[in-house]
């Protein structure tokens, strides 16, 4: 039969080492086309050129992800009509906030028989509720879309360290075996489930938790508070989960996209009586809380993001916001107290202390 075209929507961190996975793979595999084009939100360096132009002439995002060549059969393409086309198979892959205009622009752009995947960790809130990502994506462009979540700090895949991650699909096995196919690498091990909405709301709720162990890290309240917010904040992703979908699998949570991805200690080494801190890698989300407990909470997440991430974007903030609307507007705030904190802690209302005063709001969930 005729081979699949991929295309990659999205070019920062995750989005190139994405396209590098699959690039590695659409060259061995006969089933794909060569070519992997790769949509790029055009900037301007600060040297005057185009990103756009450097990526295709060095092979390499030199802005968001340095010193990684991403393969030669990565074309970038500024043109985001034009990148879609006659792609088969979409990956989306940008910060969540800018899908709902990215799908907007795409509406009657796409083959109609385009299959689609959303490693994007996030959801929108409307009058009519939460809408997942991958929902978005589905609802807009009038087409299927799977998630692929995991434990997958961009950096440390890009030079080929093992992790896992988790394929959500629908109901057709096939295509989500076409997925597995097109990711996996002796160093990147995919496993499908079918529970699209578990595993996207895994790696959505996950970056709420990444917060508030940032906030621990720079509390400095060491390893056992670390793993109590961890399995609160685990315990909080299941029961929102399951409230929201009730089709949601406890198996899920025992994927790379749920627990695993919860898992980023911070390693404190005990020498004596002095504890001496590793600064962890990756894990943004985590950095900056972390940078903001702090600093007080006396610098805001904009101004530290800005800062410490130069161009690459924090989901856990918005995505704390955007639970936390859901919360209030069913009337679930107490049920879900490490969620609402974090919000609340996020935007001021709390000191980033209050992210441990919790005897007093155990929740009454199972
Ligand atoms: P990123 O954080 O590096 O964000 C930067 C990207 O956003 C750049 O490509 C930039 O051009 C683009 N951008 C900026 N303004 C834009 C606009 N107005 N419209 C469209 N694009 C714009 O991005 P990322 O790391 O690739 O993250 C994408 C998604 O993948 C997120 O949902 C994230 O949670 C998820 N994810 C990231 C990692 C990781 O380690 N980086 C791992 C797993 C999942
Ligand atoms: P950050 O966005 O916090 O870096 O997390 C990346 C991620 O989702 C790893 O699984």
């Amino acid at each position: 039969g005729s081979k699949s075209k991929v295309t990659v929507v999205g070019s920062g961190n995750w989005g190139s080492v994405a396209a590098k996975l699959i690039a590695s793979n659409t060259l061995k595999l006969n089933s794909f086309h060569d070519e992997v084009r790769m949509w790029v939100f055009e900037e301007t360096l600060q040297t005057g050129e185009k990103l756009t132009d450097v990526i295709n002439k060095t092979n390499e995002n030199v802005k968001y992800l340095p010193g990684i060549k991403l393969g030669k059969n990565v074309i970038a393409d500024p043109d985001l009509d034009n990148a879609v086309k006659d792609a088969n198979m979409l990956v989306f892959v940008t910060p969540h906030q800018f899908m709902e205009g990215i799908c907007k622009r795409l509406v009657g752009k796409v083959r109609e028989d385009v299959e689609a995947i959303s490693l994007i960790k996030g959801m929108e809130v409307k009058m009519e509720g939460p809408c997942m990502i991958s929902n978005l994506i589905s609802e807009q462009l009038g087409i299927n879309c799977s998630v692929l979540m995991g434990a997958n700090i961009a950096n440390e895949i890009a030079v080929e360290k093992f992790s896992e991650a988790t394929v959500g699909y629908r109901d057709n096995r096939e295509i989500a075996e076409q997925w597995v196919k097109l990711f996996s690498t002796p160093y990147f091990m995919v496993t499908p489930v079918q529970d699209v909405e578990g595993v996207e709301l895994c790696g959505t709720l996950k970056n709420i938790v990444a917060i508030a162990a940032g906030f621990v890290d720079g509390l400095d309240m060491g390893n056992n508070t670390k793993a109590a917010i961890m399995r609160i904040g685990l315990r909080e992703m299941r029961a929102f989960s399951k409230l929201l979908f009730s089709s949601v699998r406890d198996g899920t949570f025992f994927e790379s996209c749920g627990v695993a991805d919860t898992f980023y200690l911070r390693k404190l080494i005990y020498f004596g009586s002095k504890t001496i801190t590793f600064v962890a890698v990756g894990g943004r989300n985590r950095k900056v809380a972390e940078a903001f407990a702090r600093n007080g909470g006396k610098r805001s997440f904009d101004d530290l993001e800005a800062e410490m991430l130069q161009g690459q974007k924090l989901q856990g903030v918005s995505t704390a916001r955007e639970v936390y609307e859901v919360l209030s507007h069913r009337g679930w705030l107490e049920l879900f107290p490490l969620f609402a904190t974090v919000h609340e802690i996020c935007v001021g209302r709390l000191p980033p202390s209050a992210i441990v005063e919790y005897s007093e709001k155990k929740p009454r969930l199972s």
